[in-house]
């Protein structure tokens, strides 16, 4: 599409496919009345496009709609903003989860935007907040907890005696198995309240040092055949999180990718971390959106994600593999959500990514987390 002015509108062939899109596309102008929409469009706002273009968009989305906001904030700082999971709606249309993408147009400040239904790592916490799903990931949890905790608890304490007598060379890999016990009892407490939604401490967090656990867990076990690769913003500000739930949601993944490639030669995992300035999320119910500048990337070199599963993966039990649970993902999901992120997918032969995006640490922000996992029950 080209941006010089001072023809919004495609010419015919293009505006045949914008037509065919399912996603909304929309060109606003001058006193934010659209000059061009899609078919999509205009069913989305539910009028046809030479009514819309008559009229403003604030006749149809009141004035502090993300909508509406995401228009302002490309005005005024003459870039692509990106706002996930908002919720658009009026007293004219049905509300709805979107992600919505504004990009500046041309160079009279019109403004390119796409609409696209919420992603599925919502629709899952939307299915997990949902009863019945709760209850069967918890009662299934129970039954885990009781047969894993008593377990490791022998682990821990054999290896605690172990840390004591091996050679000073084995004694990182003794503590290891400790911490990760730790870990381990921690998530298995965690998952006997799957289905509940409970706040915890979060602090800046070093995702590097996230990343380089998981590495360090994974080559010492699962993902030994495997080459990592970085591909890091070193001057990358510490996350909003939960140390420990980061350090799960990017194990998970990592296994994935492993499992993936389980008997490959040159099988590769590469870690990206980046910085979007125009990254943005807002939290359904309320009006200021949060930042989500940090990006976290896992990428393996696999066969990608079966085309029937890749709607649904992020759903419990779903799984592809003989003795997978299907809860990984599930458990990336929540996580992601309980740090108030976004996740997505991509997949296809050769490259399969999975996208986390998650909240900068400010100074003093501790968004009244201060509730522990570990107390009240
Ligand atoms: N990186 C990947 N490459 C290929 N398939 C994947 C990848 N990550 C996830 N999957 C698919 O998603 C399914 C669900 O993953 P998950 O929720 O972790 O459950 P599990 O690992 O127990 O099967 C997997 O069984 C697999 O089919
Ligand atoms: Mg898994």
């Amino acid at each position: 599409m080209s941006r010089a002015k001072p023809a919004p509108s495609p010419g015919a062939d293009a505006t045949a496919i914008l037509d065919a899109l399912a996603v909304p596309v929309l060109v606003v102008g001058e006193g934010d009345c659209p000059l061009y929409v899609n078919a999509a469009a205009e069913q989305f706002l539910s009028s046809s496009a030479a009514y819309l273009r008559r009229h403003s968009l604030e006749e149809f989305l009141p004035e502090d709609s993300p909508l509406m906001g995401a228009i302002e904030q490309v005005r005024r700082g003459g870039r692509t903003v990106t706002a996930y999971g908002v919720e658009l709606g009026s007293h004219r249309l049905p509300t709805r989860p979107v992600d919505i993408q504004a990009a500046p147009f041309g160079e009279s400040g019109d403004v390119l935007l796409t609409i696209q239904e919420r992603t599925i790592a919502l629709a899952m916490d939307r299915r997990l907040s949902n009863r019945a799903a709760a209850r069967t990931v918890s009662g299934l949890a129970a039954v885990l907890a009781h047969e894993i905790k008593n377990p490791l608890a022998g682990i821990k304490g054999a290896a605690q005696l172990l840390g004591k007598t091996v050679g000073e060379a084995d004694e990182p890999l003794a503590a290891l198995i400790t911490e990760e016990a730790d870990r381990i009892t921690g998530l298995v407490e965690r998952m006997e309240r799957f289905g509940e939604v409970k706040p915890y401490a979060r602090t800046g967090v070093n995702i590097h040092a996230v990343l380089e656990r998981v590495k360090q867990i994974g080559a010492a076990s699962f993902a030994s055949e495997i080459e990592f690769l970085e591909d890091y913003d070193p001057s990358l500000p510490p996350v909003l999180g939960h140390h420990d739930e980061l350090v799960q949601l990017f194990l998970n993944l990592t296994k994935n990718a492993a499992d993936a490639m389980d008997g490959w030669i040159g099988g590769k995992i590469t870690f990206g971390t980046s910085f979007q300035s125009g990254m943005k999320l807002s939290v359904p119910g309320s009006m200021t959106g949060a930042g989500l500048p940090i990006e976290v990337t896992v990428t393996d070199n696999g066969p990608g994600i079966p085309e029937d599963l890749l709607p649904i993966i992020f759903d419990p039990f779903v799984t592809s593999k003989r003795k997978g649970q299907g809860l990984g993902l599930a458990l990336v999901a929540k996580i992601v959500g309980e740090h108030g992120g976004v996740v997505e997918c991509s997949s296809a032969s050769g490259c399969t990514r999975f996208r986390v995006m998650l909240p900068l640490a400010v100074e003093g922000a501790n968004e009244n987390n201060n509730k522990d996992l570990s107390d009240g029950g």
